[in-house]
């Protein structure tokens, strides 16, 4: 059959303070009342045959409560602790049948445009039928270096490289055959199992004893911190021969930082200054001066002034209060 994984254990630490560990930006209902997490498994329901969650102890009551809300039935699979990429696809992966094929998404992305959206899911599921692991491919419109990048002819992946450096995504960009990496995959359980147990043995091996002890889904804290923290793109996708793309049409943002949130509530209507100066999070007036694209994030509790430009650091902060407290 055909599952959609959905992954959901991260926090997103590159939107605190808007986004927090009690309640990460996929369930922040921001969007006519939904939230992103529901809109991924909207997006999908029809085009699969089973949902899996994977997600975690801290936030598996959200993501209970919005597929209760549906009525959506789901395999849950929660972590003790986030394990990384690698670790949470192993899981759905020994979770499936061999021959199963799963499309993974992340559940904190904007998709617009079903009808391409669609079409790259169907195009993807072929080729994971033919033993591929399908990557989807975003046409880049700036030197993002949070992204992984796929240089690419037609439907052949020549290169994967995950987040490069200012320089070399420049380079990337300007050579005009490197695709962003949209984060979603599609494969069959097992073609995925044996890459990671081919480039990662150890992350393998000690997913797979964590799996096999699982109660209900549920892993076991020890087993889990065996595990090698690693993401499925250094893991797989930069090494795998198998890497297939599917050049998407649909259009994307990931949200994931607060650039990429800045450009969003900016096409959707929200006011910049003249400088390019944006607040969100608050309808108190506020004003600046001397200051250029600069992003101000109010919420009760904290707030966050940053140079829109380095918006990938708000990550520093975050682990540096997480190890205060
Ligand atoms: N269950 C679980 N467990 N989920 C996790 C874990 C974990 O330990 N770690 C991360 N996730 C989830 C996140 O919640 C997110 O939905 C997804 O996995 C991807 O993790 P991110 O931490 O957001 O990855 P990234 O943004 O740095 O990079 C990935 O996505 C980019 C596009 O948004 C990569 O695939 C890049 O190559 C890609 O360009
Ligand atoms: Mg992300």
């Amino acid at each position: 059959s055909i599952i959609h994984v959905v992954l959901t254990g991260g926090v997103g630490s590159r939107l605190w303070p808007l986004s927090r560990k009690s309640q990460p930006k996929q369930y922040l209902e921001l969007f006519e009342g939904k939230s992103l997490f529901e809109m991924t498994v909207a997006r999908n329901a029809h085009l699969v045959d089973q949902v899996m969650v994977v997600g975690n102890v801290d936030n598996c009551h959200l993501s209970r409560k919005v597929l209760d809300k549906t009525q959506t039935p789901y395999i849950d699979i929660v972590e003790a602790t986030p394990r990384n990429t690698a670790a949470a696809i192993a899981f759905a992966a020994f979770a499936a049948q061999a021959e199963d094929v799963l499309i993974v998404t992340p559940s904190d992305h904007i998709i617009d445009d079903t009808e391409a959206y669609e079409s790259a899911i169907t195009a993807a599921i072929a080729k994971a039928k033919e033993n591929s692991i399908v990557t989807f491919g975003i046409v880049p419109t700036q030197p993002e270096t949070g992204f992984g990048y796929i240089e690419y002819k037609d439907d052949s992946v020549l290169s994967f490289r995950e987040k490069p450096n200012k320089a070399t995504a420049i380079d990337f960009i300007s050579r005009g055959n490197f695709l962003w990496n949209s984060g979603m995959f599609c494969f069959k359980a097992s073609v995925l199992l044996d890459e990671l147990q081919k480039f990662e043995p150890e992350v393998y091996a000690a997913a797979q004893v964590a799996w096999e002890a699982n109660q209900n889904g549920q892993l076991d804290l020890d087993l889990s911190l065996t595990i090698p923290s690693i993401s499925i793109d250094y893991a797989v996708m930069e090494r795998s021969k198998r890497i297939k793309v599917v050049a998407s049409k649909f259009a994307w943002s990931d949200l994931g930082s607060f650039e990429s949130v800045y450009e969003y509530l900016l096409a959707h209507g929200q006011p910049v200054d003249a400088q390019g100066n944006m607040a969100i999070g608050t309808n108190v007036f506020s004003t600046f001066i001397g200051l250029k694209n600069t992003i101000f994030v109010s919420t009760p509790d904290a707030n966050l002034i940053l140079q829109k430009e380095q918006s990938q650091d708000v990550k520093y902060v975050y682990n540096q209060l997480e190890k205060e407290n």
